[in-house]
């Protein structure tokens, strides 16, 4: 075994025991109803800790050309689809995501995250774009953000297999790509990037169709929502979604709310978060599960 591939399994490795040392799963608990009306099931989400930073030797692959190949046919109506249809659609899509290089990042990722989840889903959530963890794995919400957004949808009723989650950037965006070893060297997409993967996105969600989208942080309310002003004005209200390249089988309603990440930084955000998210449970129909 080379020296390349022993440094990245021991960087693996420590990466993992120290997951599990601070990984605190929880379920939610009974609800609870405090002064504010608000669950005590939000409490028991919130209890994470810091990103730990860890550097081990990873190698990436080699600066790929600008891909020219052009997208599938985006100025079609999307049909509402069977749900083999949307799988099959969905597959090619991640086919094409996965051998992406429309942007820099396509050279700097180890793996693109197209996204996951239920193809019929009535709920989808879009973060901003992978991290380390993603990266690694390929798919999106797998870090400490990621079982953060775990214990969200499960306050809410509801299962990961049961939601689609996604992100505005399908690959991962690195303060310093010479380095991609490097834990915290996460950043949010640049104009550039969230322009090169809007096409994806706005694809899946004409795919899959859901009834609501969750946008998590600033940087997919913007995106999604089409408004350059601050979270916090953006928050508490739903907006009827417009795409750009494809036109919706039916309407779809985004609600933005905090991302996880800044949640494990701010602690107080959570009780708000929670509110969002019971604003989307009341419009679903889902009562706050009793443990
Ligand atoms: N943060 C995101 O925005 N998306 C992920 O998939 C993981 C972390």
């Amino acid at each position: 075994m080379g020296k390349n591939s022993l440094n990245r399994l021991a960087g693996e490795l420590k990466h993992f025991l120290l997951e599990q040392d601070e990984d605190e799963f929880i379920t939610p608990a009974a609800p609870t109803k405090t002064a504010a009306g608000v669950s005590r099931a939000d409490k028991k989400l919130f209890s994470m800790q810091e990103n730990t930073t860890l550097t081990v030797d990873f190698p990436r692959a080699q600066h790929v050309a600008t891909d020219t190949a052009p997208l599938p046919d985006q100025t079609k109506e999307t049909p509402v689809m069977t749900t083999s249809q949307k799988q099959t659609a969905l597959n090619e899509l991640a086919q094409t995501i996965n051998q992406c290089s429309r942007c820099p990042l396509g050279a700097t990722r180890l793996h693109a995250v197209p996204g996951e989840g239920n193809v019929d889903a009535d709920l989808m959530f879009v973060g901003e774009g992978p991290g380390y963890d993603e990266d690694r794995q390929g798919r999106p919400f797998v870090g400490r953000a990621g079982q953060l957004l775990d214990k969200m949808i499960a306050a809410m009723g509801l299962t990961r297999e049961q939601v689609f989650i996604a992100n505005i950037a399908k690959c991962h965006p690195m303060t310093d790509p010479q380095h991609p070893e490097k834990h915290g060297n996460d950043r949010a997409p640049n104009a550039g990037e969230i322009a090169c993967c809007r096409k994806y996105l706005e694809q899946q969600i004409a795919i899959i169709c859901p009834k609501y989208i969750v946008a998590l942080g600033g940087v997919s309310a913007k995106a999604l929502i089409s408004d350059a002003k601050s979270l916090g004005a953006l928050r508490g209200q739903f907006y009827n979604l417009t795409l750009d390249s494809v036109q919706l089988p039916r309407p779809v309603q985004v609600l933005a709310t905090f991302h996880p990440a800044a949640l494990l930084r701010n602690p107080n955000w959570k009780k708000d978060a929670w509110k969002d998210l019971q604003m989307v449970m009341a419009k679903l129909g889902l009562k706050t599960p009793v443990k």
